[in-house]
This record gives structure tokens, sequence and C-alpha cells, in this order.
């Protein structure tokens, strides 16, 4: 078969040349339709800054790609370390992997991994409407695996967060006693802990029935782990919403998936991801978000004005409504 580059806007050839042809390229990316051990096989090692997996979880689901997600526990160990393997050879030193799965799975698979890598954290990440199932505790959380390649990584920048509040009256639902001054007006730091992950249930974020991530939870991992301009990999594309988060914040990526259908679909028309992105990324990186401050105002709750906040809601303006609107900045 003819050697084929990938149609990258930025010049990464030298490092990555791949044989397959993809079924759409973007500004930044690159889509293939096909088995993920076969389209990276064909990665150079050491290129990729940010690799995340969500693979099938082996729950008995039905894909469109018709896998079958019902494997003996070995089997599907076994076939997961496999990709595992190919993600861990593709990464650059310094490079951060993700891995979502059940807590079940990626208690073996991260042993296997942290022979390799090095573990950096187990992610908490809420999920709000599970089922009960009998006999058993209530399953309320995914893990997501953290692991770099090296002693440390290359890139680390996670995002900041609001003051979590509450939705009617936007009081803070934590009493930050006197140390409201000392908060950094960029938001709360991270935790390994993530219960702010909407589950993917609005019709209007919902693309199609190929168990879509939140865009939210996908921008925060880009975001924390790469830089624009840095390469991410998925192989497991489903909807694409790791590929949606890596363009509009011009990251190169490469993907692939067994029916690319879903994911063609939605590139077809971008314009509400790229809303939809510009919502989370206005509510991070703030100590109140807006929302919680027009709430607070209605609820005639001024913020303590020892917060240092900036934002053109800000309460300690005593401006007339009418002269704020007139500057623009009334609510
Ligand atoms: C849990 S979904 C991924 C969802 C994705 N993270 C999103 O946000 O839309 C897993 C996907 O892996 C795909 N898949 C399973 N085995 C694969 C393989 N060997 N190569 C490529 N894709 C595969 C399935 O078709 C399925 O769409």
């Amino acid at each position: 078969m003819q050697k084929l580059t990938i149609g990258l806007r930025h010049d990464i050839t030298s490092a990555i040349m791949m044989t397959m042809i993809p079924i759409r390229t973007t500004g930044f990316g690159s889509l293939y339709q096909g088995d993920c051990l076969q389209v990276m096989s064909q990665i150079e090692d050491g290129t990729v800054d940010l690799a995340f997996a969500d693979p099938p979880f082996n729950l008995g689901k039905a894909y469109t790609s018709k896998i079958n997600d019902s494997l003996a526990s070995h089997e599907y160990v076994a076939w997961c370390k496999q990709w595992l393997d190919e993600m861990i050879r593709v990464l650059k030193p310094g490079g951060a992997m993700f891995v979502y799965n059940l807590p079940k799975w990626n208690l073996p698979l991260g042993a296997y991994v942290g022979e390799k890598l090095t573990f950096r954290h187990w992610i908490t990440v809420d999920i709000k409407y599970s089922l009960p199932i009998k006999g058993r505790l209530y399953p309320a959380h995914y893990s997501l695996l953290y692991f770099i390649k090296g002693d440390r990584p290359a890139i680390f920048h996670p995002d900041r967060l609001p003051v979590p509040c509450c939705k009617h009256c936007g009081g803070e639902l934590r009493d930050y006693g006197g140390y409201k001054d000392k908060m950094n007006p960029l938001g709360v730091s991270l935790t390994d802990v993530w219960s702010d992950i909407p589950p993917v249930r609005h019709a209007k974020y919902k693309k199609r029935d190929a168990n879509g991530l939140s865009l939210k939870l996908m921008d925060r991992i880009v975001s924390m782990a790469t830089d624009p301009g840095s390469l991410v990999l998925d192989p497991f594309g489903g909807s694409g919403t790791t590929y949606v988060a890596a363009e509009l914040t011009g990251r190169r990526w490469i993907g692939s998936e067994l029916d690319c259908s879903a994911i063609l679909d939605r590139f077809d028309d971008l314009q509400g991801d790229r809303e939809h992105l510009a919502e989370i990324q206005s509510n991070k990186n703030v100590l109140f978000t807006r929302d919680d401050l027009k709430r607070r105002r209605k609820a005639g709750k001024p913020l303590p004005a020892e917060y240092r906040i900036q934002s053109d809601l800000a309460p300690q303006c005593s401006c007339e409504p009418e002269e704020l609107r007139q500057m623009g900045l009334s609510f």
C-alpha cells in the first residue's frame, strides 16, 4: 500500500507516517475507520502528547460497530493490554495517558500500566444517574487513571473551578470563613474527585447513541495535559468528543473508530459544540460563575467584598442599573 502522510495543518509528517487513508481530515486531525490496534501500529514511537482511552466496558452493550462486548474477563483484560501497550509506545517522554473505565477494570489495567508509566492519579468521576444494583453498593463513580511517561509531566495546567454555590440563591455551599480574601480569583484548585461533570443527556449535545462522554470532561483533560499544537490520540472515537475538544482548542489529533458515522455527522456541523464549549470555558478559571453572581444579586445576597473577583458583575459597584446598562454591564 502506498505510504500516505496524515493531512494535518501542522507538519507532523516527520514524526508520524500513516499507511492508512483517513476517512476524514480536519483542520487539526485525522480520523481512521478501523481497528485501533492497526491504526496505532502506524504511529511512530514517542510522538503523542496525550493518549486518552474510553474503551467499551465489557458490559454486554450493543455497539453499532458490532463488537463483542461480553468477553470473558481474562480475554477483555488481555485485549486491553494490547492497546495500552500501543498507547504507551507512542507516548512522548513526559506525555500523559488517561484511561476511563469501571473501577473493576481499572484496577488490573492500572496495575499493568503502573509497571511502565508513572502513576499520577486515580480520579473519581461522579456519575449522577446510575442505577442501583441489588446486593451491591450503589455504583456512583467511574475511574479515570492518569499516568505520565517518565518522572514529570511535560505539560500540566489543571483548570481551576468556581466555588460551588446553591442553584437557587447563588450562596456558597461552604463557609470560607476568614479566608475569602486569600482565595485565588481564578477559582479553587481541581481535586481528584470530579463531581461537576454532567451526564450527556440534553438532546442538543447528545450525538446519537454512541456512549458519548461530556465535552466538559474532555475539555478538562485536554487543557490539563496539552497545549495548542500538541498531539492527542484517542483510539476509541465513539461520538468523537475527544476530537471535538482537541479540534476546537487547536490541538492536533489522531482518532480511530470501527464505525465513524456518528463522528462524521458531528464534524459536519460543529456549531452546537462550539457554543457549548464556549459556555464550559466561561465557567472555569473564575471564582464565581456569572450565573451564580446573577442568582445572588436576584436573591439580594451581595458577594462579600473580601472576595477578589474580576467580573463586571462584582457587587461593589453602586451605580444605578440604568448607568450599568449604558456601560454595557447590566444583566
Ligand atoms: C465507550 S465508546 C467511546 C465513546 C467516546 N469516548 C465518546 O465520547 O464519544 C467506545 C467505542 O470504541 C469503539 N471500538 C471498540 N473496539 C474498537 C476497536 N478495536 N478499534 C476502534 N474502535 C473500537 C466502539 O465502536 C465504541 O464506539
